[in-house]
């Protein structure tokens, strides 16, 4: 693709700033935040979401922690109008809350806007004019000082309309929009003779917003334009300084984030960066990105999946699987050094090792999943691109089986090149199937496991097994009840060998009724190899018979 400068989006208005202080900055507190859900986000929808869905959604904003929430445009449409009456004629706005309305600067609508209005308790009146010059020439065909004008005539009539209906606190917010390709100095000159004929004073604040209609820069530029507005408004005591960014160039967050650092003390914005073309700023992502900072975000994410699911009913959007925080694989590892290291840090916080630092720091995992809602169960998923720690982590949260470490190494290898033939992932069913399949007896096994008896003195031992499809009774002695089993076995000139042995209980998961399990590392005489053999059951010593049997089984299946 070749640039030019047609190909140029008209770049946004860089002020000189010779010393900047932004860059020096950090984050410190939540700002406050404003949803604009149920407007911009409402607006972008292929189907806006029916009365019933809206107040769903806005009864959720209220549950997170939302204090100002962007309702409607009233004025728009009969919809708008009829769920502000709704909202406020059914009391169904909490104190707490104050409603914000948006309005364009043509009489009849204010007048309407302040109809819609009427009996709120407070109410955010966000009145827009659009101040680039492609608006100015190509769209309205009006000089600055017209446009002025017209700001001007519609903030007079919403301070009389304000003043007619002293039950209301009404608020005024005034955001020049494609503030970011409008030259700095008309968006101060505007900004500054709103803020006048408001009034503006410390009783009464007004928000200047300013948006990224159009996202057109890096983010540093947004921030520079925000320090540039922050250090020279007028009245910047009486005024909130708002960020409204939008995500064209897939930076609406960046841009939120280092705005708030240039002097914004507010940010409005939609949950999962829902809003017009590419969203707004998705709040979800700044909040949680505070979170991540031990900065309290003052929105509650703790049932993250619920909010997902009612945004996905009521937006008919689908959050993508890797979006921040709330996509579905966003605490999931595939890779086996990923997942090794999750499991090597989760085991540390687990047992307070010492290396487990006083903050969250488990290696992958940017915040503590249970922060959010999310269990631990799909932290790990195994394909063909997992290793041992994948496959390990899975059998322990899911079937409550702790392998040894040659097993696990073992077994991975068994679950990689069933991957690798079916292509897919693995399931903590499939896992469990080809570990059964693997290791706990098979038709095809030469030798099975059927009861034993033990004398009194543990050391004579009654064994009966079917070998070859036949049942056959063994005795055999020795020094234990293990050591007896395979000296029965000798019966089948079977000479085993047991090089290292594990027992230990089952913790969780559907076998777990079946409360012991052994793990034994056989050679067999004449065989090749050494070969992990398993045994489950509620009793050691038939799980220890079992897996000494197992691993028998496995070492006569390889060719000597
Ligand atoms: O993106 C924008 O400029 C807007 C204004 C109405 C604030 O949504
Ligand atoms: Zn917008």
């Amino acid at each position: 693709m070749r640039a030019s400068a047609t190909t140029k989006y008209r770049p946004a208005s860089s002020p000189a700033l010779p010393r900047r202080h932004w860059p020096e900055k950090h984050l410190a507190r939540a700002p406050i935040w404003m949803s604009t859900d149920l407007r911009d986000g409402n607006q972008a929808l292929f189907e806006p979401m029916n009365p019933e869905k809206k107040m769903r959604f806005f009864a959720m904003l209220c549950a997170i922690g939302f204090k100002e929430i962007e309702i409607a445009f009233p004025a728009a449409s009969d919809t708008d109008f009829s769920l502000t009456r709704s909202l406020i004629e059914n009391r169904l706005v909490p104190d707490d809350v104050t409603l914000q309305v948006l309005t364009q600067a043509r009489s009849d609508l204010i007048t309407r806007t302040f109809a819609a209005i009427r009996g709120a308790k407070s109410v955010i009146t966000h009145l827009y004019t659009a101040t680039s010059p492609v608006f100015r020439k190509q769209v309205f065909r009006i000089s600055k000082n017209e446009l002025i004008r017209m700001t001007l005539a519609a903030v007079r009539q919403m301070k009389e309309e304000a003043d007619k209906i002293p039950e209301t606190q009404v608020t005024l917010e005034y955001s020049p929009e494609h503030f970011t390709t409008t030259e700095l100095p008309f968006a101060l000159e505007i900004c500054d003779a709103v803020t006048e004929a408001w009034d503006t004073g410390a009783d009464r604040p007004v928000i200047l917003n300013l948006p990224a209609t159009v996202e057109a820069s890096t983010p540093n530029i947004y921030a520079d334009q925000i320090e540039w507005m922050h250090t020279r408004i007028a009245r910047r005591d009486s005024v909130i300084l708002s960020l409204h960014t939008h995500n064209d160039r897939g930076t609406a967050i960046a841009a939120a984030e280092l705005g708030l650092l240039a002097g914004g003390e507010r940010v409005e914005g939609c949950l999962f960066g829902n809003g017009e073309r590419t969203g707004n700023a998705d709040l979800l992502t700044l909040a949680l990105n505070l979170h991540t900072q031990g900065i309290d975000p003052e929105l509650d994410f703790s049932d993250l999946p619920h909010i997902a699911r009612l945004y996905e009913e009521c937006t008919g959007l689908s959050i993508p699987p890797r979006h921040p925080y709330a996509g579905d694989l966003v605490f999931t590892a595939f890779s086996g050094s990923h997942q090794d290291a999750i499991k090597k840090g989760l085991g540390a916080r687990a047992s307070n090792d010492m290396s487990a630092s006083a903050f969250w720091e488990v290696p992958y995992l940017p915040i503590d999943p249970a922060d959010v809602g999310r269990g631990y169960d799909a932290l790990i998923r195994v394909n063909s691109q997992s290793g041992k720690g994948g496959v390990a982590f899975l059998m322990e949260q899911a079937h409550g089986l702790v392998l040894p470490r040659r097993l696990q190494i073992e077994f991975s290898g068994v679950a990689q090149r069933y991957a690798d033939a079916t292509g897919g992932e693995i399931t903590a069913e499939t896992l469990w199937w080809l570990f059964e399949k693997n290791y706990l007896g098979d038709n095809n096994d030469r030798l099975r496991y059927r009861e034993h008896a033990l004398a009194e003195s543990g050391e004579i031992l009654t064994l009966s097994v079917e070998w070859a499809g036949y049942a056959r009774v063994l005795s055999g002695t020795g020094n234990g009840p293990i050591d007896a089993a395979k000296a029965a076995l000798s019966a089948f000139g079977l000479s085993a060998r047991i090089l290292s042995f594990e027992e230990r209980a089952m913790t969780t998961g559907a076998e777990s009724k079946a409360r012991a399990v052994a793990f034994m590392e056989i050679g067999v005489d004449g065989q090749k190899g050494v070969h992990y053999g398993v045994g489950i059951d509620e009793n050691i010593v038939t799980a220890s018979i079992k897996a000494l049997i197992g691993g028998v089984n496995r070492c006569l299946r390889e060719k000597s």
